[in-house]
């Protein structure tokens, strides 16, 4: 086996990063350095907490840095309080949460590392002796803190993979997709920093949603990891159907997922572009994926900065979680 693709994963914990979560732990061929949570999902204090659930579960003591609690500016603005809308619904006094405010897992006996996130990136990269990769799965308030306060640590980011954005698709507001819409002017900080980028948005996860038959399988592999995922797909379909009755989609994409095994192996994603990525930061376009196609626009300095993936694998996909959680 050749050597081991050392990442960094940045999570606003969540059912899908913790899906993820378990399956950087369990990836043979991916070294977990750390863990940075930041407010998204829910609160900083909930991320944080449920990101050291899932560690311990698996009985790893992978490090988790305490991260960003709230938006670049997005929270100064008094009407705009980012929350992740639409999320949760109270039918007959039961609540349907697609992310609960603390995972089904026992409360962490250990707590999180006292450097803050963002000061543990500048740290890590000015320092690093390889490059190391970072696969953003929140909100990206604190890597655009850390290359605010060192833009030089560029030089060891090997890649940034981020779930993110939408290019036909949205999911919080008609023109925006959550993790990018909580934090826009992060987003763009990010995609025009000079690392290589990897966007893996809507576009893609949704050609993976897992439906409830595809949990049943992972329930089949009777695992602890198999399953907690089955019950996160369980946990995240009956809530969409409590959500919208009229319309449920019965089936639910596990984002981070998907993000994070394309780091190791980008053969799980389809039409991967290299494209012209801005992110809307005012108005009815904030948060918007902006995608620049008109040639004339695209010149030296109007580079191409991302790789834009427009689809992706579900079989592959399911196939690579099902051998990860079978251990
Ligand atoms: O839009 C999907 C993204 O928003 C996922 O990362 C999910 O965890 C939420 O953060
Ligand atoms: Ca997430």
């Amino acid at each position: 086996m050749g050597k081991k693709l050392r990442i960094v994963l940045d999570v606003d914990t969540g059912t899908d990063d913790a899906v993820a979560i378990m399956a950087a732990v369990k990836h043979p061929d991916i070294e977990l350095m750390a863990v940075c949570s930041v407010a998204g999902n829910k609160p900083i204090e909930n991320t944080t907490e449920n990101s050291l659930r899932v560690l311990q579960a698996l009985g790893s003591e992978v490090p988790v840095y305490r991260g960003c609690a709230k938006p670049l500016v997005k929270s100064i603005t008094p009407t705009r309080i980012p929350d992740h809308g639409g999320t949760m619904t109270v039918v007959d006094g039961k609540e349907f949460h697609v992310h609960p405010e603390y995972l089904n897992l026992p409360a962490s006996g250990r707590s999180y590392e006292e450097l803050p996130a963002p000061a543990y990136y500048v740290e890590l990269l000015r320092n690093a002796k390889e490059p190391v990769t970072i696969v953003a799965v929140g909100p990206l308030t604190n890597l655009a803190v850390a290359l605010i306060i060192d833009p030089s640590i560029v030089k060891n980011i090997e890649r940034i993979v981020i779930m993110g954005g939408g290019a036909e698709c949205a999911n919080r507001t008609p023109v925006a997709e959550f993790n990018i819409w909580a934090d826009p002017d992060a987003a763009q900080w990010v995609i025009h920093c000079g690392a290589d980028i990897l966007m893996v948005p809507l576009d893609a996860t949704i050609k993976t949603a897992f439906t409830k038959e595809d949990a049943a399988d992972f329930r089949a592999l009777g695992t602890f990891c198999g399953d907690f995922c089955a019950d996160l797909i369980d946990l995240r379909i009956d809530a969409d159907r409590a959500i919208n009755p009229e319309c449920p989609d019965n089936n639910t994409a596990i984002h981070d997922a998907l993000a994070l095994l394309a780091a190791a192996d980008e053969s799980v994603l389809r039409d991967v572009r290299r494209v012209r990525c801005d992110i809307g930061l005012g108005d009815f376009a904030e948060g918007a994926t902006l995608i620049t196609h008109s040639k004339e626009f695209l010149t030296s300095e109007f580079t191409k900065n991302v790789s834009f993936a427009y689809s992706a694998d579900k079989e592959a996909f399911k196939a690579e979680l099902l051998r990860l959680f079978m251990q």
